[in-house]
Order: structure tokens, then sequence, then C-alpha cells
């Protein structure tokens, strides 16, 4: 078939709880403060497992849940913005680790929005020998978000989520729209490398050029979502059965229920256990709603994937289970 459905979903946090007041005892913050400005109360935070890790726990999964070979599999695309290395990809370590000989593997960049845009490429992607394939977005945030800037480090949590694309004669897919403003780059960076060689002088090495833990404007990007981010959903005609918006602040998801004039129950939750995981945030919450019976896949229930984040970078996927 020329279409691509999604038969099988998977996700993995780190075991390590940290709860809000467990951050209160290294940073001058509370509960308080972080629940009510957030509705986070506790993250999974890595004991050393990089992103690979927790992307090969969902690969394999994926596999489990599917009852596919390693080697049925045709591409594998990672999401990330903290891979482990620049090279290899997340996603070869992936295809080493499962055994997934067949298969080609790429990583994509796009912050919070990995999940979408990586789906999107990947249902793009499915026909002729693309028969199969897995998409998964995972992030160590911990390693990337600097520890002694409460204003950041309290927001974040470290998981994975992925699913197993397969082609189909229906379409399941129905559209997905990808955007991007570069301009508004500034709002959200993290991991920037030095230019370093023998050619460049020691004092011409200036502060913006050394490694940058992240750093964010999240006023900025609390007003973008909520005004950008809610008019091109605003857009959709069709009947939306539940909407999966990327985990990033629970008000967030208050404002743009009430600015679109859809009921508030649509809107899938579970920030509070998790913080923003970035990209892996709509896949763990995709898969957690399947796993609790909320969606069935082959169901025919409608959803709207809908992610924004660092690029700044959005994206909104509308999907017939
Ligand atoms: N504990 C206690 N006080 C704090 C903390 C903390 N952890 N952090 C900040 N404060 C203080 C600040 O110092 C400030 O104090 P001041 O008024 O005396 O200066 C006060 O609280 C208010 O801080 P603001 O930053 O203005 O708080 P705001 O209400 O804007 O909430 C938040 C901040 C939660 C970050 C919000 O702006 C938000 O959620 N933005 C969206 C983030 C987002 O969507 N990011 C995109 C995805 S991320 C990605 O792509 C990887």
């Amino acid at each position: 078939g020329q279409f691509a459905k999604i038969i099988a979903t998977a996700s993995y946090t780190p075991d390590n709880v940290v709860t809000n007041d467990d951050l209160s005892q290294i940073l001058d913050t509370n509960d308080e403060w972080i629940y009510s400005r957030t509705g986070i109360k506790e993250r999974h935070i890595s004991t050393g497992q990089d992103t690979s890790d927790l992307c090969i726990e969902v690969a394999k999964k994926l596999l489990d849940e599917s009852g596919y070979d390693a080697s049925d599999i045709d591409f594998i695309i990672v999401a990330s913005m903290t891979p482990d290395y620049q090279s290899p990809s997340t996603a070869c370590i992936v295809q080493g680790a499962i055994e997934a000989k067949n298969a080609w593997a790429i990583d994509v960049s796009a912050a919070c929005s990995g999940f979408v845009y990586a789906l999107t490429v990947a249902e793009k992607m499915i026909g002729g020998s693309n028969k199969r394939g897995m998409v998964i977005a995972g992030d160590v945030m911990s390693k990337a978000v600097d520890w002694s800037d409460r204003s950041t480090a309290v927001l974040f949590g470290d998981g994975a989520g992925g699913v197993i694309l397969e082609s189909s004669q229906k379409q399941h897919i129905l559209s997905s729209n990808l955007y991007a403003q570069g301009k508004k780059a500034n709002c959200l960076q993290s991991g920037k490398s030095p230019v370093t060689n023998p050619w460049i002088k020691s004092d011409s090495l200036s502060k913006e050029n050394s490694f940058e833990k992240l750093s964010m404007n999240g006023r900025q990007i609390f007003s973008f979502v909520v005004g950008n981010v809610s008019k091109t959903i605003k857009d959709y005609s069709e009947q939306i059965d539940y909407y999966l918006l990327h985990q990033a602040n629970a008000r967030i998801l208050d404002q743009v229920s009430k600015k679109i004039g859809q009921p508030r129950e649509k809107f899938l939750q579970n920030i509070e256990k998790y913080g923003n995981t970035s990209s892996a945030s709509v896949a763990i919450l995709l898969d957690e709603a399947i796993k609790n019976e909320i969606l069935t896949l082959g169901s025919g229930q409608q959803i709207l994937l809908s992610a924004f984040g660092g690029g700044l970078t959005w994206g909104n996927i509308l999907i017939k289970l």
C-alpha cells in the first residue's frame, strides 16, 4: 500500500524519580512554585543511561509488541536534541544494538518537535522497499540543562518513546504540517560546540564560542505557542477526539484549549509524572493513552499530535487510528 499506519507504540523512562521536594534540596525552589506554574510533580532522571540506551529500550519493546524480528525493520529514524555523539547517529547505535541489519538509520533534530518531525519524514519514506520503520524520539535533558539555573532545571525530564510505522492500503495519517521560525532561534539554545583549531587565536574565543548549557526564554515561547500554535490547530475542520500536545506546561494546554474552543478533557496530559521530556513527550503520551485504553489502534479515533519547541519548530499531524 501507499499509505502508512502505526502498528505498535512503546515508551521508556529511567527508574530514578525526582520529586519537586527532591529538587528543593539542591535548588532555591519549592513544590508550590513548580506545580502551580507548570503542573509538574516529578520527573525521571537518568543515573547514567544515555539517549541511545533509552531509545534501545523502546526499540526492543516495539519488536516485542509487534512480533517482528529486527531484520524485518527497513529503517530507523531517531529524533533527539541530546544525542550521545555527533557521530555515530543515535539511530545507528540503536540499529547496531538490536541488530536491525536491513535497516538504514538517520537522526532528525527538531528539539521538542522531534517526534512530530520524524514521524512526518518517516511517513513520506514508506513505500517500495521501505515497508516498515521505527520512529523513536528520546532525550536525556538532564545532561543539557544547567543544574544551577532553577528557571530551567525544574522543567525537564528524561525519556523516550516511539512507534513502528508500516505500509497500509488505507490512509491513517490524514495530514501533517511542519513549521519553523529560525529567526526566533535564540528563544531556546543548547549545546553550542565551538570552532577550535590551530588557526584560531585563543584570545578571540568569545564567551559565545564556549559550550553552552540549555538556555530558554520561557515567557517568549509560552506566548508564541498560545498565539501561533493555537492558530494552526484551529484550522482543522475535521472531528478530533483527542489532542496530544507537547507536554511543556499544563497552563499551555489550558490556554490552547480556551483559544481554540475545545474542551480541556480532550487534551491528554501526563506532565505531572515526567516533566518536559522534549522530543519524547508526544510519543510517551501516545503510548500511555494506548496502554490505558483511552486510544485504540484500528479504532478509527481521530487524534491531533502537536509539538513545538527549539528552532523554533512546530508541527501538527492528524491521524485516524
Ligand atoms: N522556583 C522558584 N522560583 C522560580 C523558579 C523556580 N524553579 N524559576 C523561576 N523562579 C522565579 C523567577 O526568578 C521569577 O522571580 P522574579 O519575578 O523575582 O524575577 C519568578 O519566579 C517568575 O519567573 P518567570 O520565568 O517569569 O515565570 P513564568 O510564570 O513565566 O513561568 C515557565 C516560567 C514555567 C518556564 C513558563 O514561561 C513556560 O512554561 N514557558 C514555556 C516553555 C516551553 O514551552 N518551552 C518549549 C519547549 S522546550 C524545548 O523545545 C526543548
